[in-house]
């Protein structure tokens, strides 16, 4: 699965905003908007990261790459100016940069490392996702624009993480519904809860995890059997193939009375039940 080659244009003429958007699921995001018309701009702390994308892209035109770190607002204020005075407006915002905590339960850290890692995770995870709102919700107003956060299965469910990540994934869940609330009816905000992603995902720095990424150790069998959707449609962990969420609820024509809801884009995770569907243990 990919991309699609004849996509709809469902943004034709949007412009988007995205964090993190220099890989993983924020990069697929970004090459799926630009395909549905879209001019996109990606944030990155790595511009050499940012470039990259923009080269794939084939459309350097229409996009633009802006060094910030999602934790500090006169950053992303400059951000949101720069899309701005660059593409004329903000239609889309994706609050989507965020780290992992490689599932470190409490049992396996120190006060301090707990303490540490707690304020580093969610100052990027949910700090992070309210200050790209703060930054830009008076261009999404006179846009009548939308937000599209990146949630996890860990917004709903346990061991998608320890108890820091999965906290934090619950916490900007709860930033959908009250930021719908609050932006509404000007602004719809949105959530897609993407479900475990072949990704370059890093953990917290100050427990010495932020050169070890998800991909490295990315086995799929760990997500085979906690999975309903991988042996039966051989769902896929390709970043790519988790896009469309974000294209239906950022499309003003298909979604425009759709706010405060979350898509769970997670391969059926919720009700896997208690047969052994991987093992083909079923009836079909
Ligand atoms: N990979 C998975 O299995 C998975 C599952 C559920 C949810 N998610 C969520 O998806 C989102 C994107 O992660 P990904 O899996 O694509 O990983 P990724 O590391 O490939 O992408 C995240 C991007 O955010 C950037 N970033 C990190 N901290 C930043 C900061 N302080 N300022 C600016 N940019 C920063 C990183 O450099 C990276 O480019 C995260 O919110 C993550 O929690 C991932």
């Amino acid at each position: 699965m990919s991309t699609p080659t004849d996509p709809a244009r469902w943004l034709e003429g949007d412009v988007a905003l995205i964090t993190g958007g220099g890989s993983g699921i924020g990069k697929a995001v970004a090459l799926r908007y630009l395909a549905e018309g879209a001019k996109v701009a990606i944030i990155g702390r790595d511009q050499a990261k940012l470039d990259t994308v923009i080269a794939e892209s084939g459309q350097p035109e229409n996009m633009l790459g802006l060094v910030a770190d999602v934790r500090d607002t006169d950053a992303l204020h400059q951000a949101v100016a720069s899309t701005v005075e660059r593409f004329g407006k903000l239609d889309i915002l994706v609050p989507n940069a965020g780290i992992w905590d490689f599932n470190r339960s409490v049992t396996r850290l120190s006060g301090k490392e707990l303490s540490e890692s707690f304020d580093e995770l969610f100052s990027i995870n949910v700090k992070g996702y309210l200050l790209a709102v703060e930054a830009a919700w008076p261009e999404l107003v006179k846009s009548r624009g939308n937000v599209v956060m990146t949630l996890s299965n860990a917004s709903f469910h346990t061991a998608g993480g320890g108890p820091v990540y999965t906290a934090s994934k619950f916490a900007a869940r709860g930033l959908v519904y009250q930021l719908a609330y609050e932006l509404a009816p000007k602004v719809r905000v949105n959530g897609v809860a993407v479900g475990g992603m072949n990704t370059d995902l890093r953990g917290p720095e100050s427990i010495g995890l932020s050169e070890r990424s998800i991909g490295d150790s990315f086995a799929r069998s760990t997500i085979t059997g906690n999975n309903p959707l991988i042996p039966l449609h051989d769902s896929s962990v390709d970043p790519v193939d988790f896009t469309g969420s974000y294209v239906l609820f950022a499309s003003r024509n298909n979604s425009s009375n759709i706010t405060g809801q979350i898509i769970q884009a997670d391969g059926g995770i919720g009700i896997r039940g208690f047969g052994d569907k991987a093992a083909g243990g079923d009836a079909l």
